[in-house]
């Protein structure tokens, strides 16, 4: 039976150490996914090699993919798709955001805003995602609200909408005033946030004499603040002119329902999606997905390769035959049971919203579309520009053959872009990264799965941009400029730095040289 209860697909984005894995936690503890939060791992556990959450879920037996937490909370059905943690970019982390259909921006109250989460909001920017923020850590000394408001506003051009206030500055949190009803929502601290935290409303004369300086304090800045009109306004939120701000403390479970409330009643539901034609495909049409994520590797015992799709239109149901849309072909499905990361998990059928894996999906790569009924295509998932270039070599010359399947399999996954040009044949390929961390990727993969060690060489270059066949051809023989071209056909103009491309483009109007986004360290 499909399950038609409305769903929320939304990520985490945030710096390391914001506390993404204990808020992921929490939530799963507020939704009843798993009975008590219990001790918390040590981060070696948590960051597993493949993911944290498939260690996570090894530790909880609670229901995670390597891609997505699944749970139900109240009468949705609620994805959280991870953001890998990685204190370094990949584009991985960026695809992840193609699948989702809002976002919650986690901070620390002590740090503002950080490198990692700043790159990730400009992400969601670029694709229009809604931004909820979460203040979290508010039970430890950290900036003022309003400083972190200002932060917000300056650093994310967002305007800050309070949708709850602190009751008590960073280090004293006493609760928050829901900005909504004008309660006061008081915690009651339990040891290590084991069990859900209680929560009292209660309304401002029952306010405890205790309470009561911080409480008139919180008062005062939330009719500021209404003044200033900072209230939630919701067009505007789903516009990406504002962000509705929640504090919390995710390591003692303080503002988690909260947040789990506020998804339900403002984050938006899976909508219409168009295709790169233009026609669009409604959530009730028939079957559509895209492929966001590819992984392997992730069982040693044999090569394993999962494609994770976001869920577009229709349900999904096992055992379907889809079409691939790159290639015309029919995929069969039948294979696409154990889904989620444990073996015994079976998905029988999912909705709009939701992620299915299909199990050794070879011929699925980062951004096809499959499909059931009338044709359609998705755009592509974007790619950011690399800013980081090597030549590669195999390592050992008579493991040319591993070498090259490597690569390959890589350059599929997304894991580098791979690029290439006669004058460099394929013995010498120029991988190109967002972050220098993808290189670090491909050689340990390289080396312990494929059995090639990898040599890499340095290059020069710093700005990449698109252009077409005939650029390319303009392009041949300029100083400062090598085209190559991506396994996906497009061509990459490659430049020893941004001033070159600068005076490339001015001198040479007729060429086209594409920006693409920036996203790098
Ligand atoms: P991440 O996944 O975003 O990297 O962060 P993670 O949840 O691992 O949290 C990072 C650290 O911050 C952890 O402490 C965690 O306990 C702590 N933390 C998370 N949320 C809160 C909060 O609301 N208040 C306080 N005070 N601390 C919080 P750690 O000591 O680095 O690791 P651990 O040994 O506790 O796992």
């Amino acid at each position: 039976m499909p399950d038609a209860r409305p769903r929320r697909t939304f990520a985490v984005i945030s710096h390391p150490d914001a506390g993404k894995s204990t808020l992921t936690e929490a939530l799963a503890l507020h939704a009843r996914v798993i009975t008590e939060a219990g001790a918390v791992h040590g981060k070696g556990d948590r960051r597993a090699t493949v993911s944290d959450w498939m260690a996570m879920e090894k530790a909880r037996g609670i229901s995670i993919t390597s891609a997505a937490l699944q749970f139900v909370y109240r009468d949705h059905v609620i994805n959280l798709v991870d953001t890998p943690g990685h204190s370094d970019f990949s584009e991985d982390t960026y695809r992840v955001l193609s699948a989702v259909d809002s976002a919650v921006m986690l901070v620390d109250a002590g740090k503002g805003l950080e490198p990692q989460t700043l790159k990730l909001f400009k992400v969601c920017a670029l694709r229009g995602i809604p931004v909820m923020t979460v203040i979290n850590k508010w039970d430890r000394p950290g900036l003022s609200a309003l400083e972190l408001m200002d932060l917000i506003q300056e650093k994310i051009g967002l305007r800050p909408t309070p949708l709850t206030w602190p009751v008590g500055e960073a280090g004293d949190f006493r609760g928050v005033l829901d900005r909504r009803t004008g309660e006061f929502v008081k915690y009651t601290r339990t040891a290590g946030g084991a069990t859900r935290a209680p929560e009292r409303r209660m309304s401002s004369d029952e306010v405890e004499e205790d309470d009561v300086p911080l409480w008139e304090a919180a008062v005062e800045e939330h009719e500021l603040l209404t003044l200033d009109e900072a209230d939630h306004d919701q067009a505007r939120f789903l516009a990406g002119e504002t962000t509705p701000v929640m504090f919390a403390s995710a390591l003692q479970n303080f503002g988690v329902a909260q947040l789990l409330d506020l998804l339900l009643d403002i984050a938006p539901d899976p909508s219409p999606t168009e295709g790169v034609d233009g026609s669009v495909r409604d959530v009730d049409d028939d079957f559509s997905a895209f492929v966001f994520k590819v992984q392997s590797g992730m069982n040693n015992q044999h090569r394993d390769r999962l494609a994770y799709a976001r869920v577009v239109s229709g349900t999904f149901e096992r055992g379907m035959v889809v079409t691939h849309a790159g290639t015309g072909k029919p995929f069969a499905t039948k294979f696409a049971q154990s889904v989620f990361g444990r073996d015994t998990t079976v998905v029988e059928t999912a909705e709009p919203g939701d992620i299915v894996g299909f199990v050794n999906a070879q011929a699925l790569r980062v951004g096809d579309t499959v499909y059931v009924g009338d044709a359609i295509e998705y755009p592509p998932v974007p790619s950011f520009a690399p800013e980081h270039f090597v030549t590669a070599s195999a390592g050992d010359i008579g493991r040319y053959k591993q070498f090259r399947r490597g690569i390959e399999q890589l350059d599929q996954e997304g894991v580098v872009q791979v690029l290439r040009s006669d004058l460099r044949g394929d013995q010498n390929p120029v991988l190109a990264a967002v972050g220098p961390m993808q290189f670090e990727v491909v050689e340990d993969r390289m080396t312990n799965e494929f059995n090639s060690p990898i040599r890499f060489s340095r290059l020069d270059y710093q700005v990449a941009r698109r252009t077409d066949a005939d650029g390319a051809n303009a392009l041949k023989g300029m100083r400062g400029v090598e085209v190559l071209e991506r396994s996906d056909g497009t061509h990459m103009a490659l430049f020893v730095d941004q001033w070159r491309a600068m005076v490339t483009a001015r001198d040479n109007p007729e060429i086209m040289l594409e920006e693409l986004p920036a996203g790098g360290a």
